[in-house]
């Protein structure tokens, strides 16, 4: 990726800079597809992703959304071919080293969620530079979830408590919401507040199932890698129609 321009420093007038979602979360979905309708090989999908993500987190970050997550690889994807496994292995480990000294110029603080120890080890290096150099910067909080799961996430969760209870560190009555919280992945982050998935699919694949409880949702149909900033101006002014009522009238 080449460094381009700054040219989504200043929010639409459509919007309402009060109410944009502090947290966007998404899922990245149609690579493979947006290469195969070109007759190229599904690969050339995720680099182009890859341009699609970048964009998207210097976008949140000039106007003032507070945190993005992207769904970069689930557990369940290490069931694709090994090649495809393997290439993008390569990319997250490659973007990170050549995009870190941009991110961390422009303040943005990077966090990965996920079950981390099975990446290769190369990758987990990049990841612990990435987060260690950028862990007191002030802008956008950018997490990436890297073979992660949601059902996994609560299951490491419950056995954290159930550890702590044994140990009779912990009561049972101890545990609430906010205790559980604390032992997510995501410990210390607010919750998402919009979810956008492309490709058109209707489903939340195992992405944040505890933190989505009560996200936006927000699907079109746009594959990945065509999702530009008109399509997230859409997103976000759909958001801003909506009545959030959390469960209450
Ligand atoms: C889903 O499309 C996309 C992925 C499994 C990979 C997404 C990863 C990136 C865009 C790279 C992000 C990079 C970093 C460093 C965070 P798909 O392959 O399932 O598409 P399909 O449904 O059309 O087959």
């Amino acid at each position: 990726m080449t460094a381009e321009p700054l040219v989504t420093a200043s929010l639409p007038s459509n919007l309402d800079r009060d109410r944009l979602p502090h947290h966007v979360a998404v899922i990245m979905d149609g690579n493979g597809r947006w290469a195969q309708r070109r007759s190229l090989p599904r690969i050339m999908g995720h680099r182009r992703g890859v341009d699609t993500l970048k964009k998207l987190l210097r976008t949140c970050n000039d106007w003032g959304i507070g945190a993005l997550t992207a769904y970069a690889f689930s557990t369940e994807n290490w069931g694709r071919p090994h090649t495809e496994v393997d290439f993008l292995m390569t990319l997250f480990e490659r973007v990170l080293r050549q995009e870190l000294a941009e991110m961390d110029a422009e303040g943005v603080r990077i966090q990965f969620v996920g079950h981390l120890e099975s990446l290769p080890v190369s990758l987990q290096t990049e990841i612990d530079r990435a987060v260690q150099q950028t862990r007191d910067n002030p802008g956008i909080r950018f997490t990436v979830a890297t073979n992660y799961g949601g059902r996994q996430e609560i299951v490491q969760a419950c056995q954290a408590i159930a550890t702590q209870v044994q140990l009779g560190k912990l009561a049972p009555e101890d545990i609430d919401e906010n205790l559980f919280s604390r032992h997510l992945y995501t410990a210390g982050s607010t919750d998402p507040d919009l979810l956008i998935r492309t490709s058109g699919e209707m489903r939340i694949s195992n992405f944040l199932l505890w933190q989505l409880a009560y996200a936006e949702l927000y699907v079109t149909d746009t594959l990945w890698p065509d999702f530009d900033l008109a399509e997230f101006q859409q997103a976000l002014s759909d958001y801003q129609q909506r009545h959030r009522r959390f469960g209450k009238l």
